[in-house]
């Protein structure tokens, strides 16, 4: 039989799987999922699966127009992920016969105002260095495309490559097609990573199930370096990035409200406005450094409606659907960690911060090829968790 099609043995893939995947957003579900298809036995474990920071996301794929300084490796693997994205989907829908509700609407970057003006400036310099060629318009031509954008806007920057999916419908997608690939899933949380010889070699859960496993991938958002059981040197450097989002919903009669994603920086802060072709469009986001905090705050709220207002003054007449917070999983260079530790049979797929839906499809990707075959493809390499090992910051310093 076909690797891809090998359905694995299930008494083997329940407790002695090759590879458990510890974390069920939709990171873990990508890795499980493509692991799987590679012919190998794959256990996932999360008290709900499907479920994480891929819930409140917006679902932007904004490798162009969230690049930042500094950030340039990164916008390496963001385009790769993207150029991958019509495909991902095309082929999760024929596996797990959900669509992720991907879109190529582009993405359109806005100024308001002389600072925000510069801001963009400097962005679209930035993005020139790095080979990218967005297309800068004047205010005019911005509500040319987009005529909900206020009469104040001086001027933007048109990407079309930007586009969005839906990270709910990704999350249902992913989960469909894992278990149809035969993934066994327990619906449990990890309590302990089982290290035997000084080897990973499963996880009791707390529901006192014992896995051991060939492999095993710590896959859980910003709950990654919470794990017990993991050696102190490779405990991954993630913390939680709050984020709260809106949902607002576009009455028919409403209709193009917005065609693609438009967003600013309003006053320093982010904010964008992404529509979905099902009426829905999403309001986000707040950057917040407050710990495991997830309150809705009246201030979060107000800051969110206040700026995209500012952008958009029609949205205060669209009903207010939902308010929700969620954390994202920021790493000290605001990249992901991506494959092997030092701790042998330990592996890393977390850390995406900003970018944990754009980087979805390379990431189930890069982790299946180590998973099967041992070897992390160069693309991920700068990635790797050792690069916070304490030798690689010894020889940084040294
Ligand atoms: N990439 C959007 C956000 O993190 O808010």
């Amino acid at each position: 039989m076909h690797a891809s099609t090998r359905r694995p043995d299930l008494h083997q893939g329940q407790r002695h799987p090759d590879v458990l995947v510890i974390g069920g957003g939709i990171i873990g579900l990508a890795t499980a999922w493509r692991t799987a298809r590679r012919g190998l036995t794959v256990a996932l474990a999360d008290p709900e699966p499907g479920g994480g920071a891929a819930r409140v996301a917006a679902g932007m794929l904004a490798a162009v127009t969230e690049l930042h300084y500094g950030e340039e490796t990164l916008l390496g693997l963001n385009l790769a992920s993207a150029a991958r994205y019509q495909a991902f989907a095309a082929e999760l829908a024929e596996a797990g016969g959900l669509d992720i509700g991907y879109r190529a609407c582009g993405t359109l970057a806005v100024a308001l105002d002389s600072d925000d003006r510069l801001h963009l400036r400097e962005l679209h310099a930035l993005q020139r260095r790095c080979g990218l060629e967005p297309e800068w318009l004047t205010g005019r031509e911005c509500r040319r495309l987009e005529p909900m954008l206020a009469p104040g806007v001086r001027g933007g920057l048109r990407v079309d490559g930007d586009h969005q999916v839906d990270p709910r419908r990704l999350a249902d997608a992913l989960l469909a097609a894992c278990e149809r690939a035969g993934v066994v899933f327990h619906r449990a949380g990890a309590e302990r990573l089982t290290v035997t010889a000084d080897r990973a070699a499963g996880a009791l859960l707390d529901d006192g199930t014992e896995i051991s496993a060939g492999q095993v991938v710590l896959a859980a958002g910003s709950l990654s370096g919470r794990l017990d059981g993991v050696p102190a040197d490779v405990v991954p450097p993630v913390r939680p990035v709050k984020g709260q989002v809106l949902r607002l919903s576009v009455p028919a009669a409403y209709a193009p409200f917005l065609s693609r994603t438009v967003r600013a920086v309003v006053r320093g802060s982010h904010v964008y406005l992404v529509p979905r072709e099902n009426g829905e469009l999403v309001i986000g986001a707040t950057s917040e450094e407050l710990g495991w905090d997830t309150t809705v705050t009246a201030g979060g709220v107000y800051e969110l409606l206040r700026d995209a207002h500012e952008l958009v003054p029609g949205i205060t007449e669209l009903p207010l659907t939902e308010t929700r917070a969620g954390l994202r999983p920021g790493s000290p260079d605001n990249a992901p960690l991506l494959g092997p530790t030092d701790l042998p049979g330990l592996h890393l797929a977390t850390g995406h911060y900003r970018n944990g839906v754009l980087l979805t499809p390379v990431t189930g990707d890069v982790m299946a090829e180590v998973l099967a075959t041992g070897e992390l493809p160069d693309i991920a390499r700068p990635f790797s968790p050792r690069r916070f090992s304490a030798a690689a910051r010894e020889e940084s310093f040294a």
